[in-house]
């Protein structure tokens, strides 16, 4: 990072022997001149003029939009009649919003998982409302069906110029496998979308389907398979695909690979392990420039993430694994790199119930691994706790908006979970992070992730031929 490199130049200013030379006067020349370039960077960022073309201006001028803080007051409904047995039996508590949102019969339901009526309909949208995000609606693919690919994450595919969204297709029942699991919907396989604009979704069908009766396969249908990620690999020519392998008890934590010569599918599912020998949940998959992938996933019981290179072919992991952000306890991580440096999002761990996203830095893919902060910005302080009632699941890079990435998330309906939502959100890098590291002079070495909420936003008119 630029500023990084010219505090470091500025530290080896070095003292004569025979002056007499304080070091907190150095110190504090050393703080002074990094205030000046601090605020040089800061008022050269926001003011700088993107280029000549039109287009970018406009650009630069819709992301001050988006950057907008958008407030969102959702009011308590008024409290329910309760008869006076119900009060005798159970001390009335402090509802809150998040007991709201996870009380399927909360008259604010509406609010958090509205109905078919709003939903994202491309196909039928009218003028006005073409291009929109609407973070939590209903979203219908071309055949007028809500979308089915939770967990899930996009590739940008060169050779067809298409967009391919993967995820888990849960349009089954929910139930509980027994009385103390987590709600469940049988496996049925892994849905692709395709799409050239991000917003009209076309689907492709169910890519890697479900055993329906071999019971000793990874991927019958009583057993979890979780956030699959798909990236492509130019030596073999190949989509690669991983997920997170389980039973329906979560005691396997494999992860499972697959692969295709289109990115539309038929996977074909090879084997699934124990990366390094480790438990592994939740996962992502990384694709760094240098075209080195990598695996990042919750281990030891989620209360730490390991990272570690795949092999040329992306078919298996490397003995090369680093342990990052240890006893934090974050799973659902979405990893994507700005100017060098590489940034990821994370959750806490608290099953389908929402909680605070947090965003971490690092120069070097492998660590150290810096928490910087929860990323979200605007809603409501309970929004901003909850990442706007949603997890993370995929941060999508968009290349011709510099320094502008869609972050995606799920809202999950634990009641019926094929019902879960989308909440798409504008990411920005840019800016000073909330809590500077103390060893930095209290000086921002990364700059800050912000995830703004908005209740409709769209990209940039005619992001695409921008560059
Ligand atoms: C489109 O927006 C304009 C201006 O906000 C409004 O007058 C018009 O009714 C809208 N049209 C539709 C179809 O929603
Ligand atoms: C069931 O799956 C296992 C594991 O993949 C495989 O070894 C076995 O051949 C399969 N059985 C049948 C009948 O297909
Ligand atoms: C999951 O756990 C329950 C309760 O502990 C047990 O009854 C069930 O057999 C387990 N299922 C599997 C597939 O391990």
């Amino acid at each position: 990072m630029r500023l990084k490199n010219k505090s470091r130049n500025l530290t080896t200013i070095r003292c004569y022997p025979g002056r007499r030379c304080s070091f907190s006067v150095l110190l504090w020349s050393i703080v002074g001149c990094l205030v000046l370039l601090n605020l040089y960077c800061f008022i050269f960022e926001k003011d700088a003029p993107h280029g000549g073309a039109h287009l970018r201006i406009n650009q630069h001028q819709h992301f001050r939009e988006l950057e907008e803080v958008e407030e969102d007051n959702i009011q308590m409904p008024p409290p329910r009649k309760r008869s006076a047995r119900a009060v005798k039996r159970k001390p009335k508590r402090p509802t809150t919003l998040i007991e709201e949102f996870l009380d399927e019969a909360s008259q604010l339901r509406h609010v958090f998982f509205p109905g078919l009526r709003t939903a994202i309909d491309p196909c039928r949208s009218s003028g006005n409302d073409t291009y929109y995000y609407y973070p939590g609606r209903m979203w219908l693919d071309t055949e007028g069906n809500p979308i089915q690919a939770h967990g899930g994450g996009i590739l940008h595919d060169q050779r067809t110029k298409m967009y391919y969204w993967y995820g888990e297709y849960k349009d089954g029942p929910t139930y509980h496998a027994h009385k103390k699991g987590a709600a469940r919907v049988d496996v049925i396989g892994v849905g692709c979308y395709s799409s050239k604009d991000l917003w009209t979704w076309k689907n492709e069908g169910i890519v890697l389907a479900a055993e329906e009766h071999n019971e000793t396969h990874d991927l019958y249908k009583l057993n979890v398979l979780e956030r699959p990620k798909v990236i492509y690999n130019e030596k073999t020519g190949k989509y690669v695909m991983w997920m997170h392998i389980d039973d329906t008890n979560y005691t396997k934590a494999l992860t499972g690979v697959a692969i295709s010569d289109l990115p539309t599918g038929p996977f074909n599912y090879l084997y699934s392990k124990r990366p390094h020998g480790y438990e592994s949940r939740d996962m992502t998959l990384f694709k760094d420039d240098d075209g080195v992938a990598y695996l990042v996933y919750s281990s030891e019981d989620n209360s730490e993430l390991h990272i570690g290179p795949l092999n040329e072919e992306y078919m298996d992991v490397t003995q090369s694994m680093r342990r990052i952000l240890v006893g934090q306890h974050r799973e659902a991580p979405a990893l994507f790199k700005h100017e060098g440096t590489y940034y990821m999002i994370t959750s806490g761990c608290t099953g389908w119930a929402p909680n605070e996203a947090l965003a971490h830095a690092a120069e070097s893919i492998m660590g150290p691994w810096e928490t910087i902060g929860n990323p979200c910005i605007g809603g409501n302080k309970v929004f901003r706790e909850t990442t706007f009632f949603a997890q993370s699941t995929f941060v999508l890079p968009l290349p011709e908006l510099h320094g502008s990435f869609i972050f995606m998330a799920d809202r999950w309906n634990p009641a019926d979970l094929k019902d879960s939502r989308y909440v798409w959100l504008p990411l920005r890098v840019s800016g000073p992070v909330d809590h500077p590291l103390e060893y930095n002079f209290g000086f921002p070495l990364w700059s800050r992730v912000s995830v703004y909420w908005h209740k409709r936003w769209r990209l940039p008119y005619r992001w695409q031929e921008i560059n």
